[in-house]
């Protein structure tokens, strides 16, 4: 049951902007009670607590008061079983976190990678969910993982950025300061049918590596602190913008064509993209976190959009037993898809 809070204040002027057509975040004071324990005041606005750090919350933790909706509806952002996840909208699954073992590579039988490794962990100990204890922090950065929750990223009372996602300023009424604004982006919506595929996916715009990086910083730039080195954030030259659009996997290399060669599972930025987009990168397109990683969790190490420990994806799942991956292009000996990008897979660093 939720924790309620000692003592009640009256919210009297607590405006929110940018109300839009939302069934729910978009509710006004209405919406409250989806979140909080209200009772109605004289005046009508509902009633929350007044002592910081203690919110009157519908449940113990910030993240178990979102997946009362999101785990199994709205989005299925965690689902039951690792084995059997909900459909794919861009974010990728919590319910990975649960699974026994990732590590698909020769040694995974004897070295299995926890499932705490496939994303960022939350903290909802109802949902059998806690803190990582592989990180104190985050990588590169200062979060501390026992913070960890859906409202260190989304803002449980926002509108108007992209996945209510927080802006720049301080977050969680004090806990954090996040330097970089909201990424620019569009998504699908959560109905049913919507599942992410060619042609309906997430469109990055902007912005992200640098949101990502209010809490991770530059991150396999920052010397030192990471095993793969790598940009995070660069306009894509025009060796690999040839590439991404003559690349239609290990069967057809060379045959692609820019107007049709837009890959979900590699997703670039770019101003003129849109959900419904097909058309593969152009000079002005960008490499992000997210060409590479899921935001929420993915069934490999590191929240990656594809195992990249295994020389072809056929081989997802195999050792593991944890769940395969979809592959985009079918066959089973394709490669990693840093091939989508890169001829050859992974170029020589450049001096
Ligand atoms: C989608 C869920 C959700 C809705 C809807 C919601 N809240 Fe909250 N609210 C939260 C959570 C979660 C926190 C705790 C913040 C944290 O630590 O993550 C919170 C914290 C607060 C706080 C403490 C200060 C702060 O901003 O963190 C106030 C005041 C508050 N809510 C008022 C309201 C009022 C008034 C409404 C209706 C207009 C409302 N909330 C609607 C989830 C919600
Ligand atoms: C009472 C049920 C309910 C609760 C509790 C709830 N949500 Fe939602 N949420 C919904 C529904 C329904 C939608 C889809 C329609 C809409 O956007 O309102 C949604 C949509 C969203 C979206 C997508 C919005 C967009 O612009 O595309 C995000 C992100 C989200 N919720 C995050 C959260 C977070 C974070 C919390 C906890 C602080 C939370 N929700 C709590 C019902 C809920
Ligand atoms: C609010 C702070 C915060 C933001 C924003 C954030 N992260 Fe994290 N991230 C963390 C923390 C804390 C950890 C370590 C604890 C954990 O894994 O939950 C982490 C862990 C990770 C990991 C390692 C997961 C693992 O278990 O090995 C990856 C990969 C990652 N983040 C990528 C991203 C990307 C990509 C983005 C942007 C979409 C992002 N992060 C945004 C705080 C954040
Ligand atoms: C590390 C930051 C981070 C955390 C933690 C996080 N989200 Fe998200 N979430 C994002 C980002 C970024 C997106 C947009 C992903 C994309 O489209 O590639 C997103 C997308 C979503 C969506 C849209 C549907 C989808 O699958 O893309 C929903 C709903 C959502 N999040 C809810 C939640 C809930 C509920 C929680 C907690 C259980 C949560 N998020 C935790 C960053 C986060
Ligand atoms: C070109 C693909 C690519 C891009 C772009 C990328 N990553 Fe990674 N990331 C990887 C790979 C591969 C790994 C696993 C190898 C490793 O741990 O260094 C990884 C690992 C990580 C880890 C896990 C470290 C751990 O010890 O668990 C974090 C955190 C992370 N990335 C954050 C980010 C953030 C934040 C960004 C954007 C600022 C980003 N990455 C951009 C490919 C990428
Ligand atoms: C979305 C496209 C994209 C993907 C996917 C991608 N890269 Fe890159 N990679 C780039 C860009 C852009 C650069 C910057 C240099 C350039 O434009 O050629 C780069 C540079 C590199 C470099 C040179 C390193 C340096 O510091 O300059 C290596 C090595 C590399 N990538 C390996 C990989 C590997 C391995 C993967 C898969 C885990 C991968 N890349 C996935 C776009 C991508």
């Amino acid at each position: 049951m939720a924790r309620l809070a000692p003592l009640f204040a009256i919210v009297t002027a607590l405006a929110l902007p940018g109300a839009s057509a939302r069934a729910f975040h978009g509710g006004g004071v209405a919406a409250c009670g989806g979140c909080h324990v209200t009772h109605n005041s004289a005046d009508g606005l509902p009633i929350v607590p007044g002592p910081a750090n203690d919110y009157a919350l519908r449940s113990t933790t910030p993240s178990e008061v979102c997946l009362l909706c999101h785990a199994q509806s709205a989005g299925m952002v965690l689902g039951l079983n690792p084995l059997a996840p909900p459909p794919e909208r861009g974010g990728g699954n919590f319910v990975f976190l649960l699974e026994e073992n990732l590590n698909d590579a020769a040694d995974g039988a004897t070295r299995p990678i926890p499932g705490a490794a496939a994303g960022h962990n939350l903290v909802a100990p109802a949902y059998g969910l806690t803190a990582d204890t592989r990180h104190g922090v985050s990588p590169g950065g200062s979060f501390p993982a026992t913070e960890m929750g859906c409202t260190s990223c989304h803002d449980p009372h926002g509108r108007t950025s992209f996945r209510m996602l927080w802006g720049a300023g301080t977050i969680r009424d004090g806990l954090f300061v996040f330097g970089a604004p909201a990424p620019v982006a569009s998504g699908l919506p959560l109905t049913a049918g919507a599942v992410e595929r060619r042609g309906a996916h997430s469109a990055y715009v902007s912005g992200m590596s640098a949101w990502c990086g209010n809490c991770h910083g530059d991150y396999h730039r920052t010397v030192g602190t990471e095993n793969f080195e790598h940009p995070n954030d660069a306009m894509l030259s025009i060796a690999v913008v040839d590439q991404y659009n003559r690349y239609q996997g290990v069967l057809n290399p060379t045959g692609g064509n820019p107007l049709d060669a837009y890959l979900p599972e590699v997703p670039f930025e770019d101003v003129s993209t849109a959900v419904e987009s097909t058309a593969g990168p152009s000079a002005t397109s960008r490499l992000s976190c997210l060409s590479c990683h899921r935001a929420h969790a993915s069934s490999a190490p590191a929240a990656l959009r594809w195992d990249f420990a295994i020389a072809t994806l056929g081989e997802d799942g195999a050792v593991s037993g944890s769940w395969p991956i979809p592959n985009p292009y079918g066959d089973p000996s394709q490669p990693g898809l840093c091939w989508k990008c890169h001829a050859g897979g992974a170029p020589p660093p450049t001096p």
